[in-house]
């Protein structure tokens, strides 16, 4: 068992001073968000709402936060439970059991927020309810802001600035090496059973027993992607089309994305790999010029870099490795201007990590995305700052609509090599995805996993033996 970290709602109590501190007025209320109840008989499976999370930490359902912005008092609201819980659901504990768990200075029921926010608001000074209200400039989903009746006289719906959540307090970056650690476990151990002949979907459920058994992580922080042979050149191939449900077979490539969450805390780890345990030339050559593209990313982040330059370097790195294995002929300075890296790996190089995935500011008011090819999907268009965690996820792969839409065009088929192409048809991709965090001159690895061909051939040859990384 891996020893869980110690959370402590002090933790949130920092988190509330830094949302109060953009405010200077006024009730900041926060609700738990109903996203999905995926178990409508036991409620055993709830999302909680990021922002609500972030700032209050609480685990059950139906709840308000608020925040008097002036004093920084916290009030938490939860429902009054019918005395029919106690016989389905377990004990009704009193408010102050709640007061003391979450480390807030109030705790009220839900049925008297409207009561309570007319105490608040009767004060001179207090007229404003600010409510969480917006769209995730990521994902375009919007949140659901939180209501009660009577709401209409109060507030004032507010998009949150999200420059608090960006950065990662300590015992934030406490959680995220936690789920790092188990899932790289989680990893490793696939790696030692991986077998052609076996399915894909063995894979992804031997990584959430693991990281459920050995890590008390109940919840995977998205979809297993569990591609192999020409799957893994799906980029979010395990969706429910297409359920990572092939056999594997022998000299596939794999290419494993999944990362176990610990109380709402995110990893998102991708770990590519023959299924057999061994390279061929074609494999090795682009699994290096991807582990390349990482490692230069890595060299060269540090507080103060521009996250698009970054994907900037694992492009030119993937194109100068495409020329050497022969695939690309000509200038890389000429491939980069018309945006060839793309055609390769069509996504951004990686993204802010934390409660969410895809965590959220990356592109705060005054940043707009860069309309290129490649750089438009990347998640973050802001400068690398100290305390962010970020994923660094090159790739290369071989997508046959893309091919075949750079070779309909002169600009890019002009770079071509179309025979050595064709032998790369079918061959899938390469991901390699770790989670990092920036420190004040560099970056703090977070994943721990085989990277180099040597570790992954040895790691792989041998299921006796512990994996010890070759520093
Ligand atoms: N697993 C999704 C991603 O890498 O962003
Ligand atoms: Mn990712
Ligand atoms: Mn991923």
């Amino acid at each position: 068992l891996h020893t869980l970290p110690q959370i402590s709602w002090t933790t949130c109590t920092l988190h509330r001073k830094n949302l109060a501190a953009f405010f200077f007025l006024n009730i900041i209320l926060l609700q738990h968000k109903l996203k999905t109840f995926i178990n409508p008989v036991t409620d055993s499976w709830i999302v909680q709402e990021s922002f609500f999370h972030w700032a209050f930490g609480v685990t059950e359902a139906d709840c308000y936060g608020a925040i008097d912005v002036d004093s920084g008092k916290s009030i938490l609201f939860v429902p009054k439970l019918p005395e029919s819980y106690a016989t389905w659901m377990g004990e009704i504990f009193p408010k102050e059991h709640f007061k003391e768990k979450y480390a807030v200075d109030e705790v009220h029921h839900t049925c008297d927020v409207s009561l309570s926010v007319l105490v608040f608001t009767a004060q001179p000074l207090w007229s404003v309810l600010l409510t969480l209200r917006g769209q995730n400039t990521d994902s375009g989903s919007t949140c659901r802001e939180a209501s009660f009746d009577g709401i209409s006289r109060y507030t004032a719906g507010y998009s949150f600035s999200v420059c608090s959540r960006v950065v990662k307090t300590d015992m934030e970056l406490e959680v995220l090496r936690y789920t790092n650690r188990v899932s790289s476990e989680a990893h490793k151990m696939i790696m030692k059973h991986v077998k052609p002949g076996k399915k894909e979907y063995e894979m992804e459920s031997l990584f959430q027993h693991y990281c459920y058994t050995k890590g008390g992580m109940r919840h995977t922080s998205y979809t297993c992607i569990c591609g192999t042979g020409n799957n893994s050149s799906v980029l979010h191939y395990g969706h429910a089309g297409a359920p990572n449900d092939k056999t594997i077979a022998d000299g596939d490539m794999c290419l494993f994305d999944m990362g176990g969450e610990y109380y709402c805390y995110s990893s998102d780890i991708t770990c590519s790999f023959p299924a057999n345990g061994k390279f061929t030339p074609d494999q090795r050559a682009i699994y290096e010029a991807v582990l390349k593209a990482s490692r230069a990313v890595m060299a060269a982040l540090r507080p103060g870099v521009k996250w698009t330059d970054m994907h900037r370097v694992a492009d030119r790195v993937h194109l100068e490795e495409l020329v050497k294995i022969g695939i690309l002929i000509g200038s890389v300075e000429d491939m980069m201007k018309v945006h060839l890296g793309s055609v390769f790996m069509p996504h951004g190089l990686g993204h802010l990590l934390g409660i969410d995935v895809h965590d959220v500011g990356g592109y705060p008011e005054g940043i707009e995305r860069i309309d290129e090819p490649g750089l438009k999907s990347l998640r973050m268009g802001r400068l690398v700052q100290e305390r962010m965690v970020l994923t660094v996820e090159p790739g290369i792969y071989f997508i046959n609509h893309l091919l075949n839409q750079a070779l309909a065009n002169p600009a890019q088929s002009c770079f071509i090599n179309n025979q050595v192409l064709a032998r790369f048809r079918g061959f899938g991709g390469v991901r390699i995805e770790d989670d990092i965090a920036v420190t004040a001159d560099g970056i703090e690895l977070m994943t721990c996993v085989p990277r180099t061909v040597e570790e992954i051939e040895a790691f792989m040859a041998d299921s006796t033996k512990p994996f010890s990384p070759v520093v």
